[in-house]
């Protein structure tokens, strides 16, 4: 265990230094809890019998990515990983965007750290000897290279049985949903990061993370702000939870908005607020409170 925590601290930070949120060098910038989350629910959807693949949107580095397939090599799992990027960074809000104030992500300083190549990737996973067979790179803003995936999985009945969110902003996420949402197995999972769980609660302090906004606004669209896809918390930055049914998801409405560059007709009515969030946290917490954490990660070592 000691020299596994050693391996995850070298691998998030690039050296012995705590664990750095935008580290300099490190791999990934996750962190060590929201790794660990990959593997527990990578073996739950294996002892729930979920097939399917693995999605990862926004890569970075490629560490989550790469700590991802390396459980699925270290347990022997058959699952097809893709990871999805532009490769050179976020774009800005585009027109007609739900969230035209965050262009915070896109300033020079930010988009420089945040762009990297799929050449830095694929070196990665060498660099951490973990093979890239069955893995695909998938570059493109999420708003092009996401339809033409959907199509390639939907042409060969390929499921998913985990959708990995790391795109930052509302539009990419928004993006990530309405193209694979309908493609995740009931039973798989759906893992986001920048979700903030305290983000948005607050009336006086409107929330800044675009990905939650977008995650929340999705879930009261298609009605699934209930029970069966409770979100649980990791780290207090990121969460996921459980696809519970089917849903129809109004793709042509979003299809439309790219179109026409008007997405208002994918706003939740009433829109939600800082209410809403809170009682969603609270509705969280309290099933959180009736199930025991699952450690398997340690349980395991
Ligand atoms: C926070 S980083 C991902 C961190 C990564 N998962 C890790 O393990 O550290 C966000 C990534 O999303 C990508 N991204 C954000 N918006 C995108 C979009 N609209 N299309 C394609 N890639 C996007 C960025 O290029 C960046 O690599």
């Amino acid at each position: 265990m000691a020299k596994y925590l050693k391996c995850v601290e070298r691998y998030s930070t690039g050296g012995p230094v705590g664990e750095a949120n935008w580290p300099k060098v490190g791999t990934t910038m996750v962190g060590h809890k929201r790794l660990k989350n990959i593997v527990n629910l990578l073996l739950d959807a294996r002892a729930a019998n979920v097939s399917g693949s693995y999605v990862e949107c926004g890569v970075w580095r490629g560490g989550m990515s790469i700590f991802a397939k390396a459980a699925i090599e270290v347990y022997q799992m058959k699952r097809r990983v893709y990871l999805c990027d532009s490769f050179q960074g976020l774009p800005l809000p585009r027109s007609g965007s739900l969230r035209p104030d965050e262009t915070v992500y896109t300033a020079q300083w930010v988009n420089d750290s945040l762009a990297k190549s799929e050449y830095i990737v694929t070196r990665n996973f060498g660099r951490h000897g973990v093979p890239m067979n069955g893995v695909r790179l998938v570059p493109g803003f999420f708003v092009n290279s996401l339809p033409k995936l959907r199509d390639q999985l939907k042409g060969r009945s390929e499921r998913l049985a985990l959708l990995r969110l790391d795109g930052d902003m509302y539009d990419a996420t928004m993006d990530i949903l309405y193209n694979l949402y309908d493609l995740v197995e009931v039973g798989g999972f759906v893992i986001m990061d920048d979700f903030g769980w305290a983000e948005g609660t607050n009336a006086s302090k409107p929330s800044l993370w675009g990905a939650k906004n977008a995650v929340l606004d999705f879930r009261a669209v298609h009605k699934i702000e209930d029970h069966a896809h409770v979100f649980h918390n990791i780290d207090d930055a990121g969460a996921w939870f459980r696809k519970g049914r089917e849903v129809t998801v109004r793709r042509r409405l979003y299809e439309r908005g790219v179109e026409q560059g008007d997405y208002s007709a994918l706003r939740p009515t009433p829109l939600l607020t800082a209410a809403d969030y809170r009682r969603f946290r609270r509705k969280y917490d309290a099933h959180a409170a009736r199930i025991l954490p699952v450690t398997k990660v340690e349980q395991q070592s």
